[in-house]
């Protein structure tokens, strides 16, 4: 999504202005052309050498001088975005943008942009809290702004608060989105499931999975970045939430069955990337279980097949992994859940299955097609089960 686009980066006097070189970094180096707009602040917390550096592009910080590039850089510069992100954004420029002055670099080219425009706060608690903030924030939303956070954390001050600029994963996750807003997901309402289930045995222990979430929270991400309305039902994991997508967190199989059911209420398709478990136990014990016994015999159950229950009409994608007789196993599965597509994997591959980041499946679509994709990152994985998502939404 990031490579050959144009990101105008502003950067503005807060303290996290440090943290803008990261955000500069990460966007260079995903193909991004990034072109950083400082005001005289920003250049007191870091320097326009150190962005220059980063992005092998001419920082622009006056209004009046003339680049060898540009004739009047910010009409060019706005001209050229495809989004402009401000980064951190301090309580004077939110104000500024929102009474519409346009007195340096930075107020002139988001003035004259066309492009979508993101904000990522970054202030004191009670600059971000004071009502005239908040005001000013919410005007430029109704405008169409887009805003990032403010985080809750350590301030500059050192007291604990909101008004910390939003992770920086958040924020590109955020322009990885509104890029993506026409592409060819576009308008799509897309349901996505992830992580292991955990069914409790007693108040502190679980029956669980070695599902990391990894190729859920990927198809979630890539789903997003393409267009969709994206709805990400996540057992629990240890991965950063995706920004832009709306997330349902649960426990259990029959959690995530009811989660699914009401998700899939309005959606074109479901991938179920979960591990679901397949049995749970039969009752949960109310206090925790003492070791009085020299065995435990836990009685289980069968959970619901959620992907067999579902009720509607959208495409429906499972993954399959396997041990033995992989594609001939996933094409049985596929018949029995009556999905259009499984993505089948051996797990026994030391580069495929749990907590890697990388996958190598076959996607087996109904009509019989089989496809097998070399070791790809979970991301190209994600990508490649969508360009199958795409043709099978166009066919409909
Ligand atoms: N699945 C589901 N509900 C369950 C179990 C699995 O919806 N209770 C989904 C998974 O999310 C996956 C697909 O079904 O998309 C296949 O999961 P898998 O565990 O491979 O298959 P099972 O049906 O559980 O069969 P088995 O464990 O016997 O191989």
């Amino acid at each position: 999504m990031l490579a050959n686009k144009t990101i105008v980066l502003g950067i503005t006097g807060s303290l996290a202005a440090y943290k803008a070189a990261n955000i500069a970094s990460k966007l260079t180096q995903a193909g991004a052309r990034v072109e950083v707009v400082m005001t005289e602040s920003a250049t007191k917390f870091i320097t326009p050498l150190t962005l220059g550096s980063i992005t092998s592009r001419l920082v622009v910080t006056n209004l009046f001088e003339l680049t060898p590039e540009f004739n009047v850089p910010h009409i060019a510069l706005a001209e050229a975005a495809d989004v402009v992100v401000i980064a951190p954004a301090t309580a004077s420029v939110i104000a500024k943008l929102a009474a519409g002055i346009s007195d340096d670099m930075l107020t002139c080219t988001v003035l004259a942009t066309k492009a979508p425009i993101i904000i990522a706060p970054a202030m004191s608690a009670n600059m971000f809290q004071n009502p005239i903030t908040q005001d000013n924030l919410a005007k430029l939303n109704a405008r169409g702004f887009i805003i990032v956070g403010s985080a809750y954390g350590r301030l500059a001050s050192g007291k604990i608060g909101l008004g910390r600029l939003a992770e920086i994963e958040k924020i590109i996750g955020t322009i990885n989105q509104v890029l993506g807003r026409s592409s060819d997901l576009a308008g799509k309402r897309i349901v996505v499931t992830a992580g292991g289930t955990q069914e409790p045995i007693d108040p502190v222990r679980h029956i669980g999975n070695r599902s990391s979430g990894k190729m859920g929270y990927a198809m979630a991400e890539a789903a997003r970045d393409r267009g969709a309305e994206v709805k990400l039902i996540t057992a629990p994991t240890s991965l950063p939430e995706p920004a832009g997508v709306n997330i349902t967190h649960i426990e259990t199989a029959t959690q995530m069955k009811k989660a699914v059911a009401e998700a899939t209420a309005q959606a074109d398709t479901l991938i179920m990337a979960a591990a679901v478990a397949d049995y749970q136990p039969k009752s949960i014990a109310k206090a925790k279980i003492k070791k009085k016994t020299p065995t435990l015999t836990l009685e289980l159950v069968r959970t619901p097949d959620i992907l067999t229950e579902v009720k509607g009409d959208f495409i429906r994608v499972g993954f399959a992994a396997e041990s033995e007789d992989v594609v001939a196993n996933a094409r049985q599965k596929l018949e029995k859940k009556k999905l259009d597509l499984i993505v089948a994997n051996d797990i026994t591959d030391k580069d495929s299955g749990f907590g890697v980041d990388t996958n190598k499946v076959t996607i087996i679509s109904r009509d019989g097609k089989v496809e097998s994709l070399p070791l790809l990152t979970k991301r190209e994985v994600a990508d490649k089960i969508l360009d199958r998502v795409v043709e099978l939404l166009a066919k409909r």
